[in-house]
């Protein structure tokens, strides 16, 4: 078991992250709780802008705001100098009232409603990245009626296939994302991008995946993109400042990843991009990247307290958690696997291999199949490794379960940035019934 970031064990042989005993954090908060270390963050923040600025590259590195959206982080994610992914109205929205800069702000996303577009355009977003010609007519609509220049990058699908699992490999051309090179969508929607004097293309940008540990992938795609920028080149003159090569960058959920460091990713994409310009003899662009779970992934870890048990002879020895696929869809979706400890014992030893179930009435609630732990008794707290990305983002109400809070720990203080949601919350929007006057079952 490998404790990542700050997490340590204390002198009550108790969990600490970012200085703070989890189990306290437990008796204040309650569970299940997502807890986030503030440090390790940061350091993956660095790691990332630290290799563009060693190699004195002009480059943005945005976090992909769909990994973990709360008012807090995005507002952290500013401090830390980064720009910011969003794809949808409401992840705009987010960013705009933690008063992150719109102009570092730039919107995705595979059917941007007309809505959503001109919100954004409002708001004063930095760039949108193209998916579709219908939203390049709209922009184009849009940017007229504004009277507004509109910063936009083109989202192509260069047909590489990243090695991971299916709903999360993006880079191939059968894909609804994107614009495909090899049919010629792409160099049409070029075309038509040019004819606007309104819309200033600044360049494609290209996701092939996530969770992705080689960095061939990013390589191969950067290749192929460049032939194509190249023909691009020679049809309409022109050549653009920015290359966008997504995100993607892979971590260490449990003993068996081998994720390479993501400054190895980086220099592989850095690498390929200057290769492919000094072939041509032409400048290096403004390299923009999208990192989400490699920011946020292993900074998170969420607790449980541990309720039912219960053995099947010869079979498996469940043990319930007050949580399950409501806080972690992962599990159940991607068949994703997690480690986890019992974080007020972590002195005594593994005994044997537990199944942890969620409290969800699904068969496939389950969180893990086989963790380690010592004999656990009820009331024993769960700690769970490696939820901050697409835990909290993907969490949801099902069994009416009022979704976790959320705290921040860092030197040995605990902020609650996301309140846990209340019964009243989950009834909030609903309005009652009133029978209709007009149904015949209520008439004499
Ligand atoms: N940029 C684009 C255009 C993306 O579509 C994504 C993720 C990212 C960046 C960030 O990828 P990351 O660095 O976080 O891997 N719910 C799935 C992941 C879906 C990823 C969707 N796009 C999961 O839980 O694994």
């Amino acid at each position: 078991m490998v404790l990542h970031g700050t997490s340590s064990v204390n002198a009550a042989g108790h969990l600490e992250i970012g200085g703070v005993d989890t189990v306290e954090l437990a008796k204040q908060f309650g569970t299940p709780l997502y807890v986030y270390d503030v440090a390790l963050i940061q350091q993956r923040a660095q790691q990332f802008l630290q290799v563009f600025a060693e190699e004195g590259l002009q480059a943005q590195v945005a976090y992909a705001s769909k990994a973990f959206s709360s008012i807090a982080i995005i507002q952290l994610v500013d401090q830390l100098g980064l720009s910011l992914d969003v794809v949808s109205g409401g992840e705009l929205y987010t960013a705009i009232q933690a008063g992150f800069p719109p102009e570092r702000i730039h919107f995705h996303g595979n059917n941007k409603s007309p809505a959503e577009m001109e919100y954004a355009i409002q708001a004063g977003v930095g760039c949108f990245v193209a998916d579709n010609f219908y939203e390049i007519a709209w922009l184009k609509r849009l940017s007229e009626q504004y009277k507004q220049s509109i910063n936009l990058l083109l989202r192509i699908t260069p047909g590489v296939e990243a090695h991971t699992h299916e709903y999360i490999s993006t880079g191939q051309e059968d894909s609804k994302f994107g614009f495909d090179l090899v049919s010629g969508q792409a160099t049409a929607a070029i075309e038509q991008v040019l004819q606007s004097s309104n819309l200033q293309l600044l360049g494609v940008h290209s996701h092939i995946g996530s969770q992705i540990f080689d960095p061939a992938g990013f390589i191969q795609a950067i290749q192929k993109i460049y032939l194509h920028l190249e023909q691009w080149e020679g049809q309409f003159g022109r050549r653009f400042p920015v290359l966008n090569v997504g995100g993607g960058f892979g971590i260490r959920y449990v003993e068996g990843d081998r994720p390479i460091p993501v400054e190895q990713h980086v220099h592989a994409i850095i690498i390929t991009i200057r290769e492919e310009t000094t072939k041509r003899g032409w400048p290096m662009p403004e390299i923009w990247i999208e990192p989400g779970r490699s920011l946020v992934g292993d900074a998170g870890t969420t607790l449980y307290t541990i309720g039912s048990m219960k053995h099947v002879p010869g079979m498996h020895r469940y043990v319930a958690v007050d949580g399950g696929m409501t806080d972690n869809i992962r599990p159940a979706l991607y068949h994703a696997q997690y480690e986890g400890v019992l974080a007020n014992r972590m002195r005594d030893r593994a005994e044997q291999a537990f199944a942890i179930a969620g409290k969800c009435c699904e068969t496939g609630d389950m969180l893990i199949w086989d963790l380690p732990l010592p004999q656990p008794e009820h009331g024993d707290l769960l700690a769970v490794f490696c939820t901050g990305a697409y835990g909290y983002a993907m969490a949801s109400n099902y069994n009416r379960l009022p979704r976790p809070a959320i705290v921040f720990v860092e030197n040995s203080e605990a902020q609650l940035v996301v309140e846990r949601e209340s019964y009243a919350d989950l009834i909030r929007h609903d309005r009652p019934y009133s029978s209709s006057k007009k149904n015949p079952i209520h008439q004499p």
